[in-house]
């Protein structure tokens, strides 16, 4: 809708009527008693009957003549009356059908050369469909098009010089399709193009030179496609630019720097490419840059990257994952990144500490520093990142205790999550790091809280004051050196969906108290020296034997049952009772063979089935 009203000045002659038909449909039946132009209406037809079914509403066939212009999807505008309306009469052909809004009703089929009949058409939305096959090139004789919408459909073959006819042309979606070919280097005439995207599919080559002279250009979007070579616009002249995203192709080369010269760059995704040198000291410059991912390239000095971007005051989402190889992190210099909220520097085997710069940036709410070397603490001023949701430092080379101040981080301790100011771009810029883990992409902040410091060399106990982060739906302290118990006050993690504390050195029994935890959907306490019962019921009931093996202590479920004389813990009591029950019930008459049987059911036929 944005786009229709920057379009309407274009009609300065009839755009009143214009407004009518666009915008009210109901207007239309005052109307009714025109028919629409016979040309059209041949042209609807034939597009009609290259599909594959109907079209709901459309009626070929009513008496005395059929009116397209009040079909749904179809949009008329008044043509041969510039003057005034009065002059209308109902034979007169002036109603032309300028638009064609069939996105997501479900057609099916191929597009007939036959569209190209409706000379007046300038907004064609076909998105959403199944339509297949190649584009007719007679499409691109409609020189009044406006808005050109073939998303998501199954259109194959490549997208054609004719492009460059389309001279009024500024809003042009082939995305999700299968084109493939090169992108045609034919946008010279394209002055007025604003957005233009071709995401997935399949297109090769370079990026056409061409696109430099669309100097209104707001968004281009080419990612998930085959292209290569350098990244060579002419960025001077693109000074609309507000997203660009090139991500997830073959682009070699550096980082343009004329890039700078974009000052409404908000959105910028060169992730997933074969990137090299490093990132532009001009960048400093790009003050409306709100994110930036540049993962999965082969960037290097993180230093000189981090001093850069930290001057960009708009910065809310920086994706570094894979780069860097082997550097290591600076430990000072850096003041800003005032709007910081995520931030992503995993997959870089970067090596030295966790700088305590990062505990200040106060908006930061999400920091994955994973699959690293880093060496050294977790910095104890990190508690004071009053935003932080998100904490993920596994697989490094941590030593030390978890600080106390992370248990008081203020999101965790509340009760749900504010949740605004979210960028409205959806960019997947995560790396699909473990097949078993999530695909990490799309918005940040719609991941799970989560503090995962699993992998490491950390020791010391897990304190009870964890259980404060009652916002909290993944806790991962697996592989480390924790010993002491698991505190009884992990319960408190009321949302928690994910406990994994195995291989680590924790004693003590499992809290019977964590059968109140009614999200835990997946935990795991193997490989400690943990003893006594497991407890039983709630969620615990979903988890099978791996979860807890490598105890050679506990007991129940799976394991030897429980001898009552080694239980002391209180809250065991109920389970003591249950059982005292099933014994003391026996009648005595049973006698010494019948609780021989017992012992064989009970102990040794579950030993045999594990084996
Ligand atoms: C439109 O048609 C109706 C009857 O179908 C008629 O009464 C009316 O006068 C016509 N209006 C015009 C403007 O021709
Ligand atoms: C349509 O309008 C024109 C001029 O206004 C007139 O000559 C013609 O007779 C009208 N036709 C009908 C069918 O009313
Ligand atoms: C085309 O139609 C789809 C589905 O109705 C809609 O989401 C999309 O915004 C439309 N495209 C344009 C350019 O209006
Ligand atoms: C441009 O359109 C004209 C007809 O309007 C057509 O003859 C010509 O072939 C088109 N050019 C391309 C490159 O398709
Ligand atoms: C990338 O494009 C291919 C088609 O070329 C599509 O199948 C795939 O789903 C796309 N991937 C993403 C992450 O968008
Ligand atoms: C890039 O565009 C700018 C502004 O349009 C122009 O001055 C400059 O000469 C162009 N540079 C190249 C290399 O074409
Ligand atoms: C930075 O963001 C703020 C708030 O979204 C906005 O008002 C401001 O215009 C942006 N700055 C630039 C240079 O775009
Ligand atoms: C990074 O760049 C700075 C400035 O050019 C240079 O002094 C430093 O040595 C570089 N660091 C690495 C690791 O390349
Ligand atoms: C740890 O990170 C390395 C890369 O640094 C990776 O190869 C390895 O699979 C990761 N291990 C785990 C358990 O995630
Ligand atoms: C976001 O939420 C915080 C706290 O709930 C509030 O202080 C802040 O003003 C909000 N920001 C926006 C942009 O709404
Ligand atoms: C765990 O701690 C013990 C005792 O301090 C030490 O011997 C062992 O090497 C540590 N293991 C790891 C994996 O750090
Ligand atoms: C589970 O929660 C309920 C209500 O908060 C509480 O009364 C009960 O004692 C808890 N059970 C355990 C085993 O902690």
């Amino acid at each position: 809708m944005k786009y229709l009203s920057l379009m309407l000045p274009m009609y300065p002659l009839f755009c009143v009527m214009f407004f009518i038909f666009l915008y009210s449909q109901p207007c239309a039946s005052s109307f009714k008693n025109l028919s629409c132009n016979s040309d059209d209406l041949r042209a609807l037809e034939a597009f009609s009957n290259g599909l594959d079914s109907r079209i709901d509403g459309w009626k070929f066939h009513d008496a005395p003549a059929a009116n397209c212009c009040s079909w749904p999807g179809v949009r008329c505008a008044l043509f041969s009356v510039f003057s005034s309306p009065s002059s209308i009469n109902s034979t007169n052909p002036s109603l032309r059908v300028v638009g064609l809004d069939l996105g997501s009703k479900e057609l099916k089929g191929l597009l007939l050369n036959s569209v190209s009949g409706l000379d007046q058409l300038s907004f064609l939305n076909l998105s959403h469909n199944s339509l297949r096959g190649t584009v007719p090139p007679e499409l691109f004789h409609l020189r009044r098009l406006e808005v050109l919408d073939l998303n998501s459909n199954d259109f194959t073959g490549d997208l054609g010089q004719g492009i460059s006819n389309l001279t009024s042309l500024s809003y042009l979606d082939v995305s999700f399709n299968q084109f493939t070919g090169f992108i045609p280097d034919s946008f010279h005439g394209l002055q007025r193009l604003e957005s233009f995207s071709a995401e997935s599919n399949s297109l090769e080559g370079r990026l056409p030179n061409s696109l430099s002279s669309c100097s209104m250009l707001r968004l281009l979007n080419l990612r998930n496609n085959s292209l290569d070579g350098n990244i060579d616009l002419n960025f001077t002249s693109l000074v609309h630019l507000v997203v660009l995203n090139l991500g997830s192709n073959h682009f070699s080369g550096h980082i343009p720097k004329s890039l700078s010269s974009c000052r409404a760059l908000e959105v910028l995704n060169f992730g997933m490419n074969n990137l090299h040198g490093t990132i532009p000291i001009s960048f400093r410059n790009l003050q409306a840059l709100s994110l930036l991912s540049v993962t999965n390239s082969r960037l290097s000095n993180i230093s000189v990257g981090l001093q850069t971007l930290q001057e960009c005051q708009n910065l809310t989402v920086l994706a570094l994952t894979k780069n860097f190889y082997g550097e290591e992190l600076p430990n000072n210099g850096i003041q800003g990144f005032h709007s910081l909220q995520a931030l992503a520097i995993d997959v870089c085997a970067l090596t030295g500490s966790i700088p305590s710069w990062l505990a200040n940036i106060k908006e930061l709410s999400f920091l994955d520093l994973s699959w690293n070397h880093l060496t050294g603490g977790i910095p104890l001023c990190f508690g004071s990142l009053d935003s932080l949701f998100y904490l993920d430092l596994s697989n490094n080379s941590l030593t030390g205790e978890i600080p106390m101040s992370l248990t008081k981080l203020k999101t965790l301790n509340s009760d749900s999550l504010s949740n605004n100011g979210s960028s409205s771009y959806d960019i997947p810029y995560f790396y699909w790091k473990n097949p078993p883990r999530t695909l990490r992409y799309k918005q940040y902040k719609n991941l799970p809280p989560t503090v995962d410091l699993s992998n490491n060399m950390m020791d010391g106990t897990i304190w009870k004051e964890i259980g404060n982060l009652r916002l909290l739906q993944v806790l991962d302290l697996s592989n480390n050196n924790f010993t002491g118990s698991i505190p009884d006050e992990l319960s408190g993690l009321r949302n928690l969906e994910t406990l994994d504390l195995s291989f680590n050195g924790l004693s003590g029994t499992i809290p019977v108290s964590l059968v109140n935890l009614t999200f835990l959907s997946s935990f795991d306490v193997a490989h400690n020296h943990l003893q006594g019962q497991i407890p039983k019921g709630g969620q615990f009931s979903t988890f099978s034997s791996s979860s807890f093996e490598g105890n050679p202590g506990l007991c129940g479920e799976f394991f030897l049952v429980c001898n009552p004389t080694s239980k002391p813990p209180k809250e065991e009591e109920n389970d003591i009772e249950e059982s005292n029950f099933v014994l003391e019930g026996l009648p005595l008459a049973l006698g010494f063979i019948s609780g021989l049987l017992l012992i064989v059911i009970l102990v040794i036929l579950p030993l045999l089935k594990q084996g």
